[in-house]
Formats: structure tokens, sequence, C-alpha cells
């Protein structure tokens, strides 16, 4: 069946964002959900994009939604959970639940966003939670075609791992770095992106699971070395044994905003790292991160130039950009 729509969960974020913008230039009708139209406000002006405010968790308000799509994108997750947002519901009934409706409404197309390592033996909670989603979405194997990707760490413009670095590095004048051997494999956003586009009506890729890494494996301190190079900035980076990188994702967990928690330093027990190299049927060469961050993290390019006017007069940043 040639699929012209898509609906994607989760559009209007970051990696979500690469994607519908690579869906509608390729001329599919894409409707992304969100929770605020507010959140996909950047996605409206594209000519084939609808942004459509739906709870997901309400399956009722759902269903309406995924009614006549020919195919559907699931993208949401959560780094850290709290009592009203969690794992469990995200990463694993969420995903069941977009399943078994894709089943019911005849709707045969199913990509589906794990992360690398998910397993259910794995030492954190977001990665046995992404496992459980994969192994839920999988029951319905028969009758949808799915294929799920498990990514490394993603990084590009509005990325949160990278850019925390370079705000971590400009603002402190030592970085005490939790788990500085934890391995990665960096991937661009838009990498990652047209691998999804790439296997939508790719039938060799139905049925599969695929890892997604970028050229090259880095240790964490050498990420943040990276990061320090690229600014011309260098600052100590001290790096902390398992049980002083736990004691700061505790404290880290009482601010209000969560950069890291516990969850995350037990994930980086697992190296991010690839079994291998992109497959050859998504038609995706990735992309060096030395060809990409400087532009972005040293705002680089006119676009950057004008925020840095807009942000000296006061006015608003498109973030999502
Ligand atoms: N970024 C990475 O390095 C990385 C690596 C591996 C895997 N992944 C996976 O890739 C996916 C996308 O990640 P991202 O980096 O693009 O994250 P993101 O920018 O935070 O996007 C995630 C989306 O999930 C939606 N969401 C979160 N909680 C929700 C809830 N309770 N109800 C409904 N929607 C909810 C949000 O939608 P609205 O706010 O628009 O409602 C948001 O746009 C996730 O599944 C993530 O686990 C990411």
């Amino acid at each position: 069946m040639t699929i012209k729509s898509v609906c994607v969960l989760g559009g209007a974020g970051f990696v979500g964002s690469s994607i519908v913008a690579k869906l509608d230039a390729a001329g599919y009708q894409v409707k992304v959900l969100t929770r605020r139209r507010e959140a996909g406000k950047h996605l409206i002006l594209l000519p084939n994009v609808q942004v459509v405010e739906c709870d997901v968790m309400n399956n009722h308000a759902l269903k309406l939604a995924l009614t006549g799509t020919d195919a559907v994108i699931n993208l949401i997750g959560i780094l850290h959970e709290n009592n009203r947002n969690t794992f469990e519901e995200n990463h694993h009934q969420l995903p069941r639940r977009v399943a078994q409706l894709c089943e019911n409404l005849d709707i045969y197309r199913f990509i589906h966003m794990s992360a690398l390592q998910a397993s259910t033996h794995a030492p954190s909670q977001y990665l046995i939670s992404k496992a459980k989603g994969e192994i839920a979405i999988k029951e319905f194997n028969k009758k949808l075609d799915i294929t799920i990707f498990r990514p490394s760490v993603i990084f590009g413009r509005n990325d949160r791992f990278l850019n925390l670095f370079a705000n971590l590095v400009k603002y402190l004048p030592v970085i005490a770095l939790a788990k500085p051997q934890a391995r990665f494999q960096p991937i661009w956003v838009e990498d990652v992106a047209s691998c999804f586009v790439n296997a939508l009506e790719n039938t060799t890729t139905y049925d599969k699971t695929y890892e997604l890494g970028g050229p090259t494996v880095y240790t964490l301190r050498e990420l943040v070395q990276k990061v320090m190079d690229i600014l011309g900035k260098q600052r100590p980076i001290i790096g902390l044994n398992d049980r002083l990188s736990m004691m700061q994702a505790f404290t880290m967990e009482l601010l209000p905003i969560k950069l890291m928690t516990r969850d995350n330093v037990k994930s980086m027990a697992l190296d991010n790292v690839t079994h291998q190299s992109i497959a050859p049927e998504l038609n995706v060469n990735p992309t060096p991160l030395e060809a990409v961050v400087p532009e972005y993290l040293t705002n680089a390019t006119p676009r950057g130039a004008y925020d840095s006017f807009r942000s000296a007069a006061g006015r608003a940043i498109n973030a999502r950009r």
C-alpha cells in the first residue's frame, strides 16, 4: 500500500521536528500530535503539516487522532520520570495502546523509537521500560509492519546533551563529571530523521530493529573536551567515581530543573555503542560530529547572528528551529 499520510506522536520534539520536516519535504501529509499546539508552532508553516493538540494518554482522543492515517511514528519518550509522567506509561503502556489502535483501525505501518541498550535486564528503569515497549508492540507484528529504531545519543542544534555541556563549560570554572569513561556513539539528528523517512515505505525494514550510531565512539570525558575545544574555553575536568557520580545525581534530583538523575547514571554503566554500522537499506552515511557541532555550539551562522541580535534586544528566539 502506498503511504500518503503519517501521524507523528511526539513530532514537535527535538528529533520529531527533523523527522516531520523531512516527511513534509518528501510530500507526505503529516499530522503532529502534541499536548500543546504552542510546542509545534515552528512546524505550522510547513505546507503538508498539521499540528494537532491531543492527550495521547486518553485512548478515545488518541483513536480519533489516528483515524484515517496510513502510518504512525511514535517518538514519545522522557528521560526523567516523575509521579505524573512515568517511564511505564510513556515507554511501555503507550506504545502498546498505539499498536492496538493501529491494529483496530487497519493502520498497517508503525515505526517506533526505542533506545540503544534497551533490555529488561538493563540497570536503569529508562532502558527497562523501553525494552518492555518493544516487546509489547512486537505482539502485533502479525498484522502490523513494525520497524524499531534504537539510537545512541543524538546531537543537533537543539540537543540537550552537548548544549548542556556547553553551558556548563561556559559558566563553571571546573567540570565535575559523572561517569567520565562512559562510551557513546553520537548520531546527528538529521541522520536519524533520514533513517525514519527512508524506512517508511521500504519493505525490507519491516519487522526489523535497527541500532543507530554515528561514525565515532567517544568517552564522555572526550566529548566534554571536544566541547571545550570548540568553544575555546579550557576547564579542568574532575572525573567522579561511581559512588560520587550517584551522589552528584542524587543532589541534582533535588533541583527544580532535572539535569541528571541516578537512573541516567545507571544507564551509563552500559556502553552506548552499536554492534554494527547503519544497515545499508537505510541509505544513510552518518555525519561526523565535527562537521556539525562547531556551527551550532558557537552559533556561527547568519541565523545565529540574527538570534544574538534578537536576544540582545530582548526578543524571543524560536528554540526548536
Ligand atoms: N535525544 C536523544 O539523544 C535520544 C536518544 C535515544 C532515544 N531517544 C528517544 O527519541 C524520542 C524523542 O526524543 P527527543 O530527544 O526528541 O525528546 P523530546 O524533544 O523531549 O520529545 C519527546 C516528545 O515526547 C512527548 N511527550 C513527553 N511526555 C509526554 C506525555 N506524558 N504525553 C504526551 N507526550 C509526551 C513530547 O510531546 P509534546 O511536548 O509536544 O506534547 C515531546 O515532544 C524519545 O522516545 C527518546 O526516548 C532520544
